[in-house]
């Protein structure tokens, strides 16, 4: 017999979308899932990335399949929900996880950069989540949309990616309301720092893990696979009666 402790995570044969999986959080993520047994589309732009993200799950009971494909535009974001629906035979789970950075002042930054960003990490997670009703609605379904506490508070010279993680929040708790009697829970897990390409190299770039420590109560940044359970968490049955909400995984960074 297994005990409840263990069921309320059990996410066995569920059917995962994770964009952004060809490094990082993502990867992390989808790992997590094939290593608890569900069955995963990996998507990004890199086919040879994404293909290292699944030879890793090789041993996992569960399974990653690729996706190779620009989610900046709306056509081919919602695409990908179709296409990761046919492959997995249907949809359970849905995490907008990928996302592109800037670095510059708002006199710095042209409004190309703005709807770059802006088009990525927050149209393409509000097209993916409406193209995902169909299947998440059948049966129950979880979207975790990847946000950062850059969603709850504000930095210097990073206002299009400060703007457009404040909105997937707006997005999160919006559509939580709206699915929330369809048996579908939407919520947002909010990181710190973490040590992956896109904040920059920080085993080579002392003055950035300086920076990081400094700014980090806990006196790091996070590895990418930190986030393994608190997906997990929002993945599962362990998170049945939350929904429209923020867990924020960041080291104390927002506490301060
Ligand atoms: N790292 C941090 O400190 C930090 C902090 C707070 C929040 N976050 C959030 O965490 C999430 C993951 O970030 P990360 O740190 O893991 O970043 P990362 O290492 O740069 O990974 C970003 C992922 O997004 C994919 N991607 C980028 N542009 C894409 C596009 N146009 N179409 C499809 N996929 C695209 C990348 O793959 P390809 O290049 O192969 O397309 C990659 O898999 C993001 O939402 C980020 O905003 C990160």
């Amino acid at each position: 017999m297994t005990s409840p402790t263990t069921d309320v995570f059990d996410i066995t044969g569920k059917r995962a979308l994770v964009t952004g999986a060809s490094r990082g959080i993502g990867r992390a993520i989808a790992l997590a899932f094939a290593g608890a047994g569900a069955h995963v589309v990996a998507a990004a732009r890199t086919e040879e990335a994404l293909k290292e993200t699944a030879s890793l799950a090789a041993d996992a009971p569960g399974k990653i399949d690729i996706l190779a494909t620009d989610l900046r535009t709306p056509e081919s974001a919602e695409a990908a929900i179709h296409s990761a629906a046919e492959t997995l035979g249907g949809l359970d789970i849905l995490v907008n996880n990928a996302a592109d950075d800037h670095d510059s002042s708002i006199e710095k930054t042209d409004l190309a950069v703005f709807q770059r960003v802006v088009e990525l990490n927050l149209q393409s997670c509000w097209v993916m989540t409406k193209a995902a009703a169909q299947y998440l609605k059948d049966g129950g379904g979880k979207v975790i949309n990847i946000a950062s506490v850059l969603g709850l508070v504000g930095m210097l010279d990073n206002s299009a990616y400060i703007a457009a993680k404040h909105g997937l929040l707006g997005v999160t708790k919006a559509v939580a309301l709206e699915w929330a009697r369809a048996g579908v829970q939407v919520n947002a897990i909010a990181p710190g720092f973490v040590d992956t390409a896109m904040i920059g190299n920080l085993k080579e770039d002392e003055a950035l893990a300086s920076y990081v420590r400094k700014k980090t109560p806990m006196g790091r940044a996070a590895q990418p696979e930190e986030y393994a359970g608190p997906a997990i968490f929002l993945a599962s049955p362990a998170s049945d009666f939350m929904t429209g909400q923020v867990l924020v995984v960041d080291g104390g960074y927002s506490a301060q």
